[in-house]
């Protein structure tokens, strides 16, 4: 048989993939009930649980309250095997090295480098503790990062923090930062 040219077995073929076409289209078409049914509707409840971002001016942040006092004990028991007694492990260091940015080799931490208080709402809510992240209740977390902020010397031992008292807060190196957007 010449080369390049369609086969007789070819031509036969043909039909029978047209028609398998056709079976498979008719299949995969649109109407309602032959949607595959996968998933389910997200519930409120499910959405809440992800709608955690705190925004930097403090929107979004839960109702609770927590003192410096309470996060001592919940730091002891829950934070401080990874990050130290007084967070100061230096491989996972959350306080100290206030006036090192400048140095050759900076120590950056919460009280050191983070601009907002709010973001470590944020984030300790979301990804801490490391090996339990999002057990902590919203009441913990008020308290856990008042501790931290007591630990960097930027409150109290006696404060108390909630959704306004933190959005006060202002940052050691809140002016560290440049932003891209002057308007902000
Ligand atoms: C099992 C170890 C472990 C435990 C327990 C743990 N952490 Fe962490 N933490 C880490 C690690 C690892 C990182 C760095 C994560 C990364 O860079 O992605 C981290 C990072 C952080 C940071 C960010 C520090 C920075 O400057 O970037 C904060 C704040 C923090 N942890 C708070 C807490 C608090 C509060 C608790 C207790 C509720 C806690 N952690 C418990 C391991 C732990």
């Amino acid at each position: 048989m010449p080369r390049n040219t369609i086969s007789e077995r070819d031509l036969k073929l043909t039909p029978v993939m047209a028609a398998l076409a056709i079976v498979v289209s008719s299949s995969t078409s649109f109407g309602s009930e032959q949607i595959p049914r996968l998933g389910k509707p997200a519930s409120v409840e499910h959405m809440t649980m992800w709608d955690l971002s705190i925004g930097q001016d403090g929107s979004n942040l839960p109702e609770g309250r927590g003192s410096v006092r309470q996060g001592e004990q919940l730091y002891n028991e829950r934070c401080a095997a990874c990050h130290g007694e007084s967070g100061d492990n230096p491989r996972l260091p959350l306080a100290g090295g206030q006036g090192s940015l400048t140095d050759v080799v900076p120590q950056k931490t919460v009280g050191s480098f983070w601009p907002y208080a709010t973001t470590l709402f944020d984030y300790t809510r979301r990804s801490m503790p490391y090996d339990s992240p999002k057990s902590l209740s919203n009441n913990e977390v008020y308290a856990l990062v008042a501790y931290m902020l007591w630990l960097n010397d930027v409150l109290d031992e006696e404060s108390v923090l909630d959704a306004t008292s933190l959005a006060e807060i202002r940052m050691p190196n809140r002016d560290g930062f440049v932003s891209q957007w002057s308007h902000r």
